[in-house]
């Protein structure tokens, strides 16, 4: 693995010019994907400024361009009219003033129908790698401008570490007040969620408080990425607790959770149903946001980075890793939640496959399941050896998959086989499969599963138990992978 220096890491791009050798390098990766927003080079992280605005849906994703590492980030901006069909629109926001010198970290977008707007956090850092961090506001006009607010909306609390960014945007019609949701940490090293208010979106923010969420005061040590939306009569806390290790995550310390409930906005205080729900039981899915902006009343859509902090990936040594997840649908239905694919995914099927045992890379795999144990393997070599294994307990109402068997193996360390509870007797499971990426829908959406997967050229047949029942598609591709910076 490649060892960088920090001057590598936030060296600054100053011309598209720089990086068009290692696009057309990473062009010729074997694990490109096809219908997964994924960086043209580098590296790309959580999903930012999901929004819906004028026709056009807009999503950005934290971006490093020089390789697979975290370092200076800037937001990459790609737009669809359907979800579906992304195409890539070059820098989004650069990190070109002194508040944003070491990086334009994550943020939402808010659209006033008229206009749009995007919140991010100023990452700066001063000669000593002092961090401070910066509540900033930029426009995006018509014509494709952006214009940042020369200063910050406000900086970071006294009462709080450095660590405050993220913010979420939402505004409260029966008060008539816009609020701000930011990830942070508190002094004694909890994750918390601090909240600014204002009635005006431009100016005028000032701090309310902290978030306070009975029954959550002590899980984890950073609460990354706040994101809220309301579906129907019900609330969804959506945020990914850090520096803890939670049931069912394997060693992993990073996680993303929700809580159904109910915001009170007055005291600052979310009242959560029941306990919290993993939002994806898979190895690699974080920093979730919700699309701001959605008018329907009944539904969210939310995307997220397929993969973790502290982890890597095979494709680091092509100098390129992450994409986002496929934009899903959330519902509540008798008071849980259910998470698929936008239904436009269906435009996607090409023709079926015959059931001959071998699995195309690119796929959409839906199973009906007629009761009892059940075991499905994906990637297997053509001899029934390896591959990706699920298998169901029905007397658990439990999945277990396994990644370990796979000849390209990855953080080991945090496990490679994770279980998926489920609350009804499993009925289906619906299968995405990317060239390096599977999601999993179990039961309509009740649980989802999403990993990276690198399976090689011996690694393409499947294998199913008698009492599932497969249907394969190969699909087309849907995001255009063009040198647009
Ligand atoms: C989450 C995160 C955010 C931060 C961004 C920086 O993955 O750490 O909290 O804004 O990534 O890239």
């Amino acid at each position: 693995m490649k060892e960088w220096t920090t001057e590598e890491r936030y060296r600054v791009l100053k011309d598209a010019s720089e990086i068009r050798d290692l696009y057309d390098r990473i062009q010729a990766s074997d694990y490109r994907q096809t219908y997964h927003i994924q960086p043209i080079t580098g590296l790309s992280s959580d999903p930012n400024g999901f929004i819906y605005h004028k026709g056009i849906w807009h999503l950005y994703y934290q971006w490093c361009p020089w390789g697979a590492v975290h370092g200076l980030k800037y937001w990459y901006h790609t737009t669809s009219k359907d979800l579906l069909h992304w195409q890539n629109e070059g820098v989004g926001i650069h990190p070109d003033t002194i508040y944003d010198n070491k990086g334009v970290h994550s943020g939402s977008g808010f659209s006033t129908d008229e206009e749009l707007y995007l919140f991010y956090t100023g990452n700066h850092r001063d000669e000593n790698w002092v961090r401070t961090p910066y509540t900033c506001l930029a426009q995006l006009t018509e014509d494709g401008q952006l214009i940042k607010q020369p200063e910050p909306l406000f900086g970071p609390h006294p009462d709080y570490t450095e660590h405050q960014r993220d913010p979420k945007v939402v505004y409260h019609e029966a008060n008539q007040t816009y609020y701000i949701l930011l990830g942070a940490q508190s002094k004694d090293l909890k994750g918390k969620v601090l909240i600014y208010t204002s009635k005006e979106l431009l100016q005028g923010w000032t701090f309310a408080g902290e978030l306070k969420v009975p029954g959550y005061e002590d899980l984890g040590g950073m609460w990354e990425c706040p994101s809220i939306a309301r579906i129907g009569d019900k609330d969804i806390l959506v945020f990914s607790p850090q520096y803890t290790k939670l049931p069912r995550r394997g060693n992993s310390t990073n996680h993303n959770i929700y809580l159904i409930g109910n915001m009170d906005y007055e005291n600052l205080t979310f009242h959560a149903d029941g306990e919290y729900r993993h939002l994806d039981y898979g190895f690699d899915f974080y920093a979730a946001q919700f699309a701001a902006n959605v008018k329907e009343e009944d539904k969210a859509i939310l995307t997220a980075w397929m993969g973790l902090p502290d982890n890597h990936y095979p494709t680091e040594e092509e100098d390129w890793e992450g994409s986002l997840v496929l934009p899903r649908e959330l519902r509540i239905v008798n008071d849980k939640l259910y998470q698929l694919p936008v239904q436009q995914i269906r435009e996607l099927r090409q023709e079926k496959v015959d059931p001959t045992g071998r699995l195309p890379w690119v796929a959409e795999v839906q199973v009906k399941h007629t009761g009892g144990n059940a075991q499905l393997t994906l990637f297997s070599k053509s001899d029934g050896t390896g591959g990706l294994q699920l298998s169901y307990d029905a007397a658990r109402k439990t999945v277990t998959i396994d990644r370990s068997q796979m000849e390209l193996r990855f953080n080991e360390a945090i496990g490679e086989v994770l279980e998926v509870p489920l609350e009804e007797d499993l009925t289906d499971i619906a299968l995405y499969l990317d060239r390096s990426s599977v999601e999993i829908f179990f039961n309509k959406g009740e649980a989802t599963f999403t990993t990276h997967l690198y399976p090689t050229e011996q690694e393409s047949s499947y294998q199913a138990s008698p009492n599932l029942d497969l249907e394969i598609w190969m699909l087309r591709s849907s995001v255009t992978d063009d040198f647009v910076v």
